[in-house]
Parts: structure tokens; sequence; C-alpha cells
């Protein structure tokens, strides 16, 4: 039921800042009637945000999420559950300021709540990642983003194999879902001490042994696999992605050790230059 979470929260948030709006509007003489279906709206609105909630406490029990931010989301959460519920009880008790005061009070804990809750399933650079530099600057945000400049497959030869290659792969196809914010399974793929740790299950890369590695395994196993990592429908590692991978791990997971002082095999260096 935690799944149905995504879907219906869009349901509440938008009728609650349609109600929020058209009370705004009915201030005015020339829009005094635009609520007059507030009573209709809110008799839908509030028990689905609480069945909302509800799918979403169910959601927060799968783990993997970042925990401050699913504590902020889940109180916010409620928060918005329980003053959609406040909200209609004064309406229908015919006590209309409380009923508005409540209203919009519940309207602005949803916006920090429906944002929190973006943060969690998108990361939290999700709205701003590609914004335009100009936009960056006005809201204040740094380009601390990493952005990896082509480099040529001479100079990538001469960096060390881990920052070089794997890290990129791994940040691309992995890290969404196994780094700081979400950590599926306790699994982050986002530091090369995160990678010798392994997950709640224990060590899933084997130095040396690419074939024992859980983690490679569920590369390789069919995409249609409940295991196959990526999930299906996300992003899918190339076949030379998974060769790089494969050989990085047999060659005993050097970090610091250039591309080049391994001597990857042909096929390795085939795949380097499609990045
Ligand atoms: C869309 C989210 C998502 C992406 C992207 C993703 N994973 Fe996962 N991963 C999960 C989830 C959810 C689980 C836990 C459920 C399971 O075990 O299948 C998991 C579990 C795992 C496990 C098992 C951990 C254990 O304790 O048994 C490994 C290994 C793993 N992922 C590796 C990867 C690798 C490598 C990539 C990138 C190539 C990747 N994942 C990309 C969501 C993701």
């Amino acid at each position: 039921m935690g799944h149905f979470h995504p879907l219906l929260v869009h349901l509440p948030i938008g009728m609650l800042a349609a109600l929020a709006v058209l009370e705004l509007a009915a201030f005015l003489p020339r829009f005094k009637n635009a609520a007059a279906s507030a009573g209709f709206i809110l008799a839908l609105a509030a028990p689905l945000a609480v069945v909302t909630a509800v799918c979403g406490w169910l959601l927060s029990l799968a783990g993997g999420y970042d925990v401050q931010l699913l504590a902020w989301h889940k109180w916010l959460g409620t928060a918005t559950a329980a003053g959609s519920v406040l909200a209609a009880m004064f309406f229908w008790r015919g006590e209309f300021l409380a009923y508005r005061v409540s209203l919009f009070a519940t309207a602005g804990v949803l916006m920090a709540a429906g944002h929190l809750g973006g943060s969690l399933t998108h990361g939290s650079d999700y709205l701003t990642q590609y914004a335009p530099a100009p936009v960056k600057k006005l809201l204040g945000i740094a380009s601390t983003k990493k952005t990896s400049t082509p480099v040529s497959l001479a100079e990538l030869r001469r960096q060390p194999v881990f920052a070089g290659v794997i890290v990129p792969l791994l940040e691309n196809k992995c890290v969404r879902c196994h780094g700081a914010e979400k950590s599926k399974a306790g699994l982050r793929l986002d530091s090369f001490a995160a990678l010798q740790a392994g997950s709640d299950d224990g060590l899933m890369l084997k130095p040396g042994n690419a074939a024992q590695s859980p983690l490679v395994q569920r590369l390789l196993l069919p995409a249609d696999s409940d295991d196959h990592m990526p999930p299906a429908g996300k992003p899918q590692l190339t076949a030379g992605e998974i060769a790089l991978l494969k050989w990085w791990v047999n060659a005993g997971m050097p970090e610091t050790n250039t591309l080049d002082s391994l001597a990857p095999p042909p096929e390795v260096l085939a795949v380097l230059p499609a990045r």
C-alpha cells in the first residue's frame, strides 16, 4: 500500500492548493462566490490527505531514505493531514474564521512537506541541478556539482582508475538510490570506503573475485529478475560498463593506481572513449 503514496499525494495537494487560492480570491468583492464549493472540496481533500499520509507512513517503513529529511517530511505530512481534517471540522461547524486560518496554515505546511517529499524521491538538487547559471546565482546556489569536463583517453589513462572511471559510472547509474540521501539496502556506492563496507547484508564486492561479488552478480542477472540492478525501468549499465566494473574488481579494486599502470585489456580500453 505504501507504493500508492506517490500516486495519491498529488490529489490532496491540488485540492488544498486550489481551495486556498479560491478562499483568497473570495476576499475580493468581484470573486466573492469563488469558494462556494469549499465544503465539497474539503469532503474530498481531508479523507484523501489522511489516506495519503497513512500510505506515506507505510512507504517510509521500506527504509533507505535520509533519516533527517524523512523525519521532517513525515511530521509535516502528518500535520498537513491533521490540518485538513481540522479545517473541514471548523467549516462544518460554521466557524469560518478558524476554518480559513487552519486552511492557510495547512497550505503553508503542505508546501514545505511537498518540497521535502520531492527531495526524498529525486534528491535535494533535482529542481535546480540544470538551472541556468543566473537562476542558480539568484537562488544562492553555488555550482558545487562536479561537472565532468571531457578528458582525452590519454589523459584518462594517467588518472587514478577509481576516480577516473569507476566513480563517474556509479554516479550515473547507482548513486541516486545508493548515496547519502537514499541508501537502499543500507548500501552506499558514493565513496571508496562505502564500496568496501558493503550493505546491511555484508560485503558486496570481493577484491580479485568479481564472480563471487554479489554486486557484480546482480548486474549480470536477467533484466526481468527482481534482484537485477539497476531495477527495471531505470537507466541500465551497458555491456561495456559491466565489463569495466568486472575488470576493476578482478584487478583487486585498486583505488589510486592509474589506469595505465594496471594495463587493462583491449575490451576495457574500448569502453572508455564511449564516456
Ligand atoms: C532506482 C533505485 C536503484 C538504483 C538506480 C540502483 N539500485 Fe541497487 N538497490 C535498490 C533497492 C531498492 C535495493 C534493495 C532491494 C533489493 O535487494 O533488490 C537495492 C539493492 C542492491 C544491492 C543488494 C544489497 C544487499 O544488501 O543485498 C546491490 C549490490 C545493489 N543494489 C547494487 C546496485 C548497483 C551496482 C547499482 C548501479 C549499477 C544500483 N544498485 C542501482 C535500488 C536501486
